[in-house]
């Protein structure tokens, strides 16, 4: 009697690739990375292992975010939620341009860099730039003992557990909870933000792991569009705010396991060139889940329709409306708006997945791509 054991199958948990499953694990990932850090009916965070001091931090002026990747598309969401929430002005920026055009750095910024690994080149090489100019550095993080954990002078951890598809996924969305997290941390140490509007935050983050799940209930949906669009050479993603913040990782990930070419723009800026490329079949995935800027993206999408695009919309409960204006649309459901990302981002990463299954290629091994880069 013989058994045969195989063990990339037996860590892919029954799963035909490692990106799948880690798309599978985020419910459990976002219920690890919030664990002991916050609490239903309580409006705040604790993260005891941060060793700034409340002093220090109501002593910066502003703070710059540095990663690669997709972990610089978390920093863009983390910077529209400190700049929100706690009031101090934040450039997020990629590490290989941030290092060479001398960054205006001072013992008053507060530098975070993102990386899942902690290893990849660019991004140490900013930390150790800040460094030399005095800044006091925060790295978010997902491994322990890794080089960016042990160079900085404070670290979040993500417990996203590992990650082993070369496409980040749940190292992204636990990047995100990271930064709501530390922005929560930030406007309460600074005193921006009512506990009454932080309650609802904290409320709208205990409740994503089981919106996960329902969204991942659902991916027949996204499975079947992404069928459809397999056989296209173009795609465009449209969003405002932190919607664009979003698709702008939505399209890395497309580009990087399905090789369809896309681009993600503010809905707004369009018109200003890029609306050219529109013609009568382009698909279009539109992102229109904050309600303050529904109406901008609504009109948005429809000058895309008007040139014939195909547009699948992506909406909460709150813009459902968004239904009489599209092709199709998908709902996710109902969150605080600067809490979005952390569920739109799921159907997108599906639909890549899903596409690069379509067009048959290897998802977890794309083409001249490393999962973590160490020359600069
Ligand atoms: C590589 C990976 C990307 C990742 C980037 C930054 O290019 O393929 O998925 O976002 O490095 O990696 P890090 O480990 O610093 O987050």
């Amino acid at each position: 009697f013989r058994v045969n054991w195989d063990l990339a199958v037996a860590e892919k948990a029954g799963y035909d690739h490692f990106m799948l499953k880690e798309i599978h694990d985020q419910p459990q990932a976002y219920r690890d990375t919030l664990s002991g850090r916050l609490f239903k009916g309580y409006p705040w965070v604790y993260l005891p292992e941060l060793k700034l001091t409340p002093e220090q931090i109501k002593q910066f002026r502003n703070i710059h975010i540095v990663a690669c990747g997709t972990a610089y598309h978390a920093g863009l969401v983390g910077k529209t939620a400190i700049e929100r929430w706690a009031r101090l002005p934040v450039e997020a920026e990629v590490a290989s341009e941030y290092r060479y055009r001398s960054p205006l750095i001072t013992p008053e910024t507060l530098v975070i860099v993102v990386s899942q690994s902690g290893e990849t080149a660019d991004t140490l090489a900013a930390l150790r730039e800040a460094k030399r100019h005095g800044a006091r550095v925060l790295a978010v993080t997902n491994v322990v003992g890794s080089t960016a954990a042990r160079e900085a002078d404070d670290v979040l951890f993500t417990w996203a557990g590992p990650e082993i598809s070369v496409a980040s996924t749940k190292a992204y969305s636990t990047q995100l909870l990271a930064f709501y997290a530390f922005a929560i941390h930030l406007a309460r140490i600074r005193g921006t933000l009512p506990d009454e509007e932080i309650g609802p935050i904290v409320h709208a983050l205990t409740k994503l792991p089981e919106q996960v799940e329902s969204i991942l209930q659902r991916k027949d949906e996204i499975k079947s569009y992404a069928e459809e669009i397999a056989s296209r050479e173009h795609l465009f993603f449209i969003g405002r705010g932190v919607d664009y913040a979003v698709v702008q990782e939505g399209s890395l990930k497309l580009k990087e396991i399905s090789y369809i070419h896309s681009e993600a723009y503010a809905a707004g800026e369009l018109k200003h060139g890029t609306l050219a490329l529109i013609e009568e079949g382009t698909p279009v995935v539109a992102l229109a889940t904050q309600p303050d800027l529904y109406e901008k993206t609504v009109s948005n999408i429809r000058e895309v329709m008007a040139r014939g695009a195909g547009v699948l919309g992506i909406a909460t409960e709150e813009t459902a409306g968004l239904a009489g204006s599209v092709d199709r649309l998908l709902l996710i459901p109902s969150t605080h708006p600067m809490i979005a990302p952390a569920l739109t981002v799921i159907p997108l990463q599906l639909l890549a997945y899903y596409a690069s299954v379509a067009r048959g290629y290897d998802v977890d091994k794309p083409r001249n791509l490393a999962k973590s880069v160490t020359v600069e």
